[in-house]
């Protein structure tokens, strides 16, 4: 009998280019829904995006754009992306949709008819970049993430949150692993537990969102609209609801740790007002770091997924975020790493073992699987097979839990068992003679490693489906996908199976791919990484148009001079100093976040010997607002500040005496 298994991502929000953060939580998806389908589940796995909000009409109005063309285009990208990979979703949601639409309406209204939604008048901070409701006092950063909040007033709709507050705490209590890990769920209890205020549920000052039901000049709150994705998938809502009924409650909602009380508390109150059944579990992940901090699109210190695809190919990708990053907590990506486990674990290891495996049956038994002779049995052979099974028993239970890191450590444990076995019965030596015993001694060995061979290629296919599918092609099993993973055991590989064409899978990858991949990321800052920053930035000048602009007046120039219009190209703002702080590991620079008017804008100045970073906090400072983007540190700059910069001392940033409003323009 088959069980459903219903699994889903968050939907990424549209404001940026997709990074490696938003491929990690989908890989993950992509693995756990691969192996439910091996092993014979009915598997529904959901992914999409959130497009919705004032972060992204923010996003649109800066990349000058309408709402609807700009997150056309970002979701596009998303999905196309996706697709490159690989990737198995068997839906992609937008809430830009109709069928999302109507379904949000329908939730509301079920809602609001069971007397839990409300009018009311919220004045208070809102955080755009979290899209959340915070309690601060007014100019007061976000307590979340830091940044600025934004000062509302606005009638609006409340939701009784406060009306669950009891039932939340016992369905924690009742339910230990509906919030996984256990980290994450103590967080969520004491918030909880510290009381719940209502939460306002509409917002009516713009009018990017879905238009509340008999109501339209509010829309729905972004995280109330994003949340509903998961049943409006399914057809909630609409006329027909057999998906829903078929796969509803989800098994596991996938999440990274920033958003873990928009689905553990939010959600399940939506839910339970709605006379809904929740989500069987939330598991949170942590984040993946690069050079210290979280990846992200504000920070712009993100690494695009196609860099590393193109280099070492997807299932690089997979194995090393599943392999190096301990599901739950946060782990640090670097090239270096990536290309060192690339080497050491997929082209010395499973690669290594594969094709030495293989050609040796090619050379020897002319491409067909020889039988172990029983007289020709030893312990070592024993060994392996008890290996074997052991990392059949052990992988699954661990990849059940999530530990994917541990399940990948037993099946490389089983790589170097049999690596190791070959190694000590030298089958190259006994290739080499004809006597009987040596022939039956040879066929065990080979037979034995290449049945660990298959065992391992079945477990790990989930985790790097192309290569897998190579593998097992070459040992001549057909198609990987039509394998059903519940019946795998020791002893299935047939006597006679004859090999396919035997290719190396994982090529070794030298220096310059670390190179390679550093300089397609540089390249990309500022053109790839946001279409929000790609629009402001004017094509370098390279380009033919600028090429040719000084030829047409140079005679009024003298030398060492600039025109008006050479001035002109330099935006200078005004800008108000927002954050600041240190860059870890860089004496001399500071991360500021800087107010444009329009946007804040990351910089990195190094002024660090020069200012304490607490000291700039509400300062106005004169920005280069047009330099192209650049990384330091891994962070992304966008703009310069300037400063005089006196000879052996310390610089000094320009001001002014008299006040100027956010944004100006100096010229
Ligand atoms: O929060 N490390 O969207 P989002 C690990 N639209 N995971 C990361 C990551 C990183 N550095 N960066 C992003 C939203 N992620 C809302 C969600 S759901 C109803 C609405 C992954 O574009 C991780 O899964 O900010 C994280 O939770 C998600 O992307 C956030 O994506
Ligand atoms: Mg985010």
């Amino acid at each position: 009998m088959s069980t459903k298994f219903y699994i889903t991502t968050p939907i990424y929000y549209v404001n940026a280019r997709p990074h490696i953060g938003h491929a990690y939580t989908t890989i993950a998806c992509d693995t756990i829904a691969r192996r439910h389908r091996m092993l014979g589940d009915d598997t529904w796995f959901l992914t999409g995006t959130d497009e919705h909000g004032q972060k992204i009409e923010r996003a649109a109005q800066a990349a000058g754009k309408t709402p609807q063309q700009f997150t056309d285009e970002v979701s596009a990208e998303f999905r196309a992306l996706w697709e490159h990979m690989g990737l198995t979703h068997d839906d992609f949601i937008r809430t830009t949709s109709a069928r999302h639409q109507k379904g949000v309406q329908a939730l509301w209204r079920k809602i609001r008819d069971n007397g839990y939604i409300y009018k009311g008048t919220y004045t208070g901070q809102y955080c755009v970049s979290d899209e959340l409701y915070v309690d601060a006092e007014p100019g007061a950063p976000c307590p979340d993430c830091g940044r600025p909040t934004e000062t509302v007033h606005e009638e609006n709709y409340y939701f009784k949150l406060s009306a669950f507050q009891d039932q939340l705490v016992r369905l924690y209590t009742e339910q230990p692993d509906f919030i996984r890990p256990e980290t994450r769920r103590n967080e969520v209890l004491s918030f909880v537990r510290g009381g719940l205020r209502d939460l306002s549920i509409s917002r009516s000052t713009f009018s990017w969102g879905i238009p509340v039901p008999d109501d339209p000049k509010h829309v729905v709150y972004v995280w109330l609209d994003a949340l509903a994705n998961y049943i409006t998938a399914l057809g909630y809502g609409s006329s027909d609801p057999s998906k829903f009924d078929r796969y509803w409650p989800a098994d596991v909602h996938m999440i990274g740790k920033e958003i873990v009380r928009f689905h553990c508390v939010y959600w399940p109150a939506f839910l339970l007002a709605a006379g809904l059944p929740l989500p069987k579990g939330i598991t949170a992940h942590g984040w993946l770091l690069f050079e210290e901090s979280k990846m992200s699109k504000s920070r712009g210190n993100i690494v695009r997924a196609e860099t590393i695809v193109d280099v070492l190919g997807t299932d690089a990708l997979r194995y090393f975020l599943l392999r190096e990053v301990v599901f739950g907590q946060d782990g640090s990506f670097s090239f270096d790493a990536l290309v060192q486990r690339y080497n050491s674990d997929l082209a010395n290891g499973l690669g290594n073992l594969a094709s030495r495996t293989l050609t040796m049956i090619m050379r020897y038994f002319k491409g067909e699987v020889p039988y172990p002779s029983h007289a020709a049995h030893t312990s070592a052979d024993a060994a392996i097979a008890d290996a074997a099974r052991k990392a059949i028993a052990d992988y699954g239970a661990l990849f059940d839990q999530y530990q994917f890191s541990r399940a990948l450590e037993t099946a490389w444990a089983l790589v170097s068992a049999v690596d190791k076995y070959i190694v000590e019965n030298e089958p190259w030596s006994l290739g080499d003679k004809q006597d009987e015993e040596s022939r039956s001694r040879l066929a065990t060995v080979l037979y034995t490693s290449a049945e660990a061979l298959r065992i391992v290629t079945a477990l790990v296919h989930p985790v790097m489906p192309d290569s897998t599918a190579k593998i097992w092609a070459q040992m001549g099993l057909g198609d990987i996908r039509k394998f059903d993973l519940t019946q795998l055991q020791w002893g299935q590989l047939r006597l006679g199976t004859k090999l396919g064409e035997v290719q190396a899978v994982f090529p070794r990858a030298d220096k310059s791919a670390v190179e390679r991949m550093q300089k397609m990321e540089e390249q990309s800052v500022g053109t790839g990484a946001s279409p929000v920053q790609s629009s402001e930035v004017r094509p370098p000048a390279t380009t033919p148009a600028s090429q040719t602009a000084p030829a047409k007046s140079p005679a009024a120039i003298p030398d060492g001079k600039i025109s008006i219009d050479d001035f002109a190209k330099v935006e200078l703002r005004v800008g108000q100093v927002k954050t600041a702080e240190r860059v870890k590991g860089a004496d001399r620079l500071l991360r500021l976040e800087v107010d444009l008017g329009t946007e804040v804008r990351q910089l990195v100045a190094g002024i660090a010997e020069a200012y304490e970073p607490e000291t700039l906090i509400g300062r106005k400072v004169v920005i280069v607002a047009n330099l192209a983007p650049r990384k330091l540190r891994g962070l992304e700059s966008n703009g310069m500040i300037v400063a005089a910069s006196p000879e052996g001392g310390k610089p000094v940033l320009a001001s002014f005496l008299e006040d100027v409003p956010i944004g100006t323009r100096l010229k």
